[in-house]
């Protein structure tokens, strides 16, 4: 069942029905200033951080699950009727209701009883203000008298303490109202420097800025007292509940459409500026009423909308891809990379399923995610790169988050996973690969952010790689640590308290407990590491790194494969892990597909061996599973991976995560059948149809689908925020296309199905725009390049030394 359609050409996805499975969401703002919007208008906003600066409340597990957001109703002044065009909060049975998602805006709007509305919800770029536009026609035959009332609350700015520290914050509440627009500015009377306004373009019939005034006692949004009354109260909140509402009076003759501007913002004052008058307790509004009042004109707000809607198309336009299949064509062109733009700037913070407090930038995250993003802003990548390394610690090691806001590295979700540095080359690699910017290697950047620490940044990787080597155990496998990319394998936990965080709890300093897919991904991260010293000239050091690669892809071919399939890890009590020898837990996909994906075994046929074993023992149609068997029961040793319901999360779910590195396994195998059908049986878009079992957006990955051993086999959770939308749009693009950004140039070498007559694709790379056709003429992944008509060597293309600015390169696959 589908609950909407695809508009490729605008670029949109249209929500038909109102009553998603689960609340179907949009990213707006791309900076600086971000919200959330689901498609019947629930949502957020804050400031760079959803937990330090959250500019509007909500409140997560709700009932129903989302309700809270950027609320419009209508009211007919005759009848006396009210409703939302939204749908929430007020659910009348609305008439072509529809909920277009686009890249950073949404528009939502139905008709009822006549009236037509939609508003459009978008921020600006570069500003720190979200707009909407709301539009309403009387499509009567007779005139209509309408109100139109907008709402937001207010977050008293800690969403944590918001939601929690209730005692003090019934008395802090604090709003101005001047020229018809609300300013909230709880705290900015002590030591805050900030505040939000919402102002309307119209000057208004009526405004409310506390809470129970607007809603009535004993009333949820669904209907507010006042919307019912027909007139709000100009109520002035002191403590309690700050919200921001307007009321504007439409008096429409048939035909007539009238638009009316709401800006909700946040702004800054220099702290010796923040009164005027000076001495005063009133916000000195000098510098933001010039923005508000910018925005108010609705034809500002539709220039700012234009140059959104242009800076999307210049970013998607740096890589568009037309191959026989639609699925394909979508995710890549569209909602993959726009869905990566939300994992760079996001981390795994703010989505329905993370709540903004709970989790900041994490350095695992955050590395990865610059393997789908850095084409698109690369100075953007720059900088959190530097920011990043700027939170290593000085052993090699890394906090496991930072706070957007303060740029600090935290412990609040754990510390001490063995994997994380290497992700920092990983994610350096993919930036120098992409940009040929060596110079970012000689950055200085702090260790922990203390000041007087800095080193150049290839300083940081060279700790990074250095940090495993300081931390083997007793096979010559790396330490896991706390855990690896799986966070859940916790082998040094043995926790058997009740409630106690797998993630912060301390843990035993293990030296027994080693991770097969740290020793991949340490072959990946050094031979990057190799490549980048040897192109800086550092012959002998390159060479280093390629002996200890060597010597650990030994030590992962002796102590690490299991006869049929590369092992998982070794307990703390020495046992192995992803055995054949194990009851359950068997055989893991995070080994098998990182150690093939790090070119691990091609040689032997161990890899191919591998990736047999995936497919016959964790390939279900929905994805392949973390691991089979699932764990049946808690496991002490291992910690939280067993917490986990059969085939639910680490425990054996589909993580949507991971199934890209058994798509590049299978791409370096050749067989591009298999890496493409892999990569169908999750995207999002192939999956629409079942959008009833899926439940999750059709238009964005979820980090996880319920495995086989689950009773929801097939339905997706936790979607938006996840490592599923660097990977995949790396393994389509790079691996299966093969299209590939190398240190040397972009590299050609498309493993497609078979079926594929071939395709082509448009690649912006290094400011040289590249045409690329590539034609099947036999069943194989050999190609022949010609560029500009001339034949080349390899498949690696040059690029033009005679300042040419496109080239087009043919490519034939035999
Ligand atoms: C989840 C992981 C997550 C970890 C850290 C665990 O409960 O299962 O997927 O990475 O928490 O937040
Ligand atoms: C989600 C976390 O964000 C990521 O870092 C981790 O690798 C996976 N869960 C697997 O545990």
């Amino acid at each position: 069942m589908k609950f909407g359609y695809f508009d490729d050409r605008n670029r949109e996805y249209v929500i038909t029905t109102p009553d998603t499975p689960l609340p179907w969401i949009n990213y707006l703002g791309c900076q600086a200033y971000f919200g959330i919007v689901s498609n019947t208008a629930g949502g957020y906003s804050f400031y760079r951080d959803a937990r330090l600066r959250r500019i509007t409340r909500y409140r997560y597990n709700n009932v129903p699950l989302d309700l809270g957001g950027r609320y419009v109703y209508l009211r007919d002044d005759e009848s006396k009727e009210f409703w939302s065009p939204s749908w929430q909060p007020t659910r009348n049975d609305l008439k072509d209701y529809a909920c277009r998602h686009g890249m950073g805006y949404s528009v939502i709007g139905s008709t009822y009883t006549g009236i037509e509305a939609h508003t459009r919800y978008f921020v600006p770029l570069d500003e720190n203000l979200e707009i909407w536009q709301l539009t309403v026609t009387n499509r009567r035959a007779t005139r209509a008298r309408i109100s139109a009332f907008a709402s937001i609350e207010f977050c008293l700015w800690d969403a944590q303490d918001d939601a929690t520290n209730f005692q003090r914050n019934f008395n802090t509440g604090q709003v101005e109202v001047e020229d018809g627009a609300i300013y909230h500015k709880t705290e900015y009377r002590e030591r805050r420097d900030h505040f939000a306004y919402f102002a309307c373009s119209e000057s208004g019939a009526g405004f409310d800025t506390q809470r129970e005034a607007f809603l009535g006692r004993s009333r949820g949004w669904e209907n507010p007292a006042a919307v019912e009354a027909g007139q709000l109260t100009n109520s002035i909140a002191h403590g309690w509940s700050p919200i921001g509402a307007h009321q504007v009076k439409l008096d429409l003759a048939p035909g007539e459409t009238r638009q009316i501007v709401f800006v909700l913002g946040y702004h800054e004052n220099p702290k010796d500026q923040k009164f005027d008058p000076p001495g005063s307790q009133i916000i000195n509004k000098k510098t933001v009423k010039p923005v508000i009042d910018k925005y108010l004109a609705p034809q500002q707000a539709d220039a700012a909308f234009e140059r959104l809607r242009q800076y999307w198309e210049g970013l998607l336009g740096i890589f568009q891809v037309d191959t026989p299949d639609i699925h394909t064509n979508r995710m890549v062109n569209i909602w993959n990379a726009y869905q990566c733009m939300a994992t760079f700037n996001m981390s795994r913070s703010a989505s329905f399923y993370e709540s903004g407090i709970g989790r900041g930038l994490g350095f695992r995250d955050s590395n990865q995610d610059l393997l789908g993003f850095v084409h698109m802003a690369p100075a953007r990548a720059r900088e959190r790169i530097l920011d990043l390394a700027s939170t290593q610690l000085p052993t090699g090691g890394a906090y496991h988050q930072y706070q957007p806001l303060t740029k600090r590295g935290n412990n609040d979700i754990g510390g001490g996973f063995n994997d994380d540095p290497h992700w920092l080359i990983v994610g350096v690699s993919a930036y120098l690969k992409e940009t040929g910017d060596w110079s970012i290697l000689d950055e200085p950047v702090p260790y922990d952010n203390e000041p007087g620490s800095e080193k150049p940044l290839y300083e940081h990787l060279q700790r990074s790689f250095r940090y495993t080597l300081e931390r083997l155990g007793p096979h010559g496998l790396p330490l896991i640590g706390r855990a690896d990319w799986n966070d859940c394998l916790n082998l040094n936990c043995f926790s058997d308290t009740p409630g106690q965080s797998f993630q912060t709890t301390t843990n035993k300093d293990g030296k027994v407990a080693e991770s097969v897919f740290i020793a991949g991904l340490f072959v990946h991260a050094g031979r990057e590491l190799a490549a980048i010293a040897r192109r800086r000239g550092l012959a002998a050091e390159a060479a280093s790194y390629l002996a200890e690669v060597a010597k650990m892809e030994k030590i992962i071919l002796q102590h690490g494969w299991d006869g049929e399939w590369f092992l998982r890890a070794y307990d703390d009590f020495g046992a192995k892990i992803g055995s054949k020898e194990c009851e359950e837990g068997k055989i893991f996909i995070e080994s098998n597909g990182f150690c093939v994906l790090a070119g691990i075994g091609l040689e032997d046929g161990k890899a191919a061996q591998a990736m047999e074993a995936t497919r016959t023992h964790l390939a279900t149609k929905h994805g392949i599973v973390v691991q089979q068997p699932a764990y049946s029961r808690y496991y002490l040793n291992l910690g939280e991976i067993s917490s986990y319901p059969p085939g639910y999360k680490e425990n054996a779910g589909i993580f949507c995560h991971v199934n890209p590195w058994v798509m590049i396994g299978e791409a370096r195998l050749g067989h591009g059948d298999r890496a493409h059908d892999y990569y169908s049986r999750i995207n999002p878009s192939a999956r629409e149809e079942i959008g009833d079992l899926h439940r999750c957006e059709p238009y964005v990955y979820a980090q996880m689908i319920a495995g086989k051993d689950a009773p929801t086999f097939g339905e997706a959770k936790n979607s938006w925020l996840t490592g599923t939308a660097a990977w995949n749009y790396y393994a389509i693009v790079q691996w299966i296309l093969g299209i590939r950004t190398s240190l040397e140039g972009l590299e050609i070498a498309p493993v497609i199905p078979r079926s594929w007559p071939g395709f082509t694709a448009t690649r912006i790379f290094r400011g040289v725009v590249y045409r690329i056709d590539i034609e099947r003429k036999g069943e194989g992944n050999r190609i022949a390049l010609t560029v500009d008509g001339e034949p080349i060597v390899g498949n690696v293309v040059p690029p033009p030394t005679d300042g040419r600015k496109e080239v087009s390169v043919k490519g034939v696959l035999t």
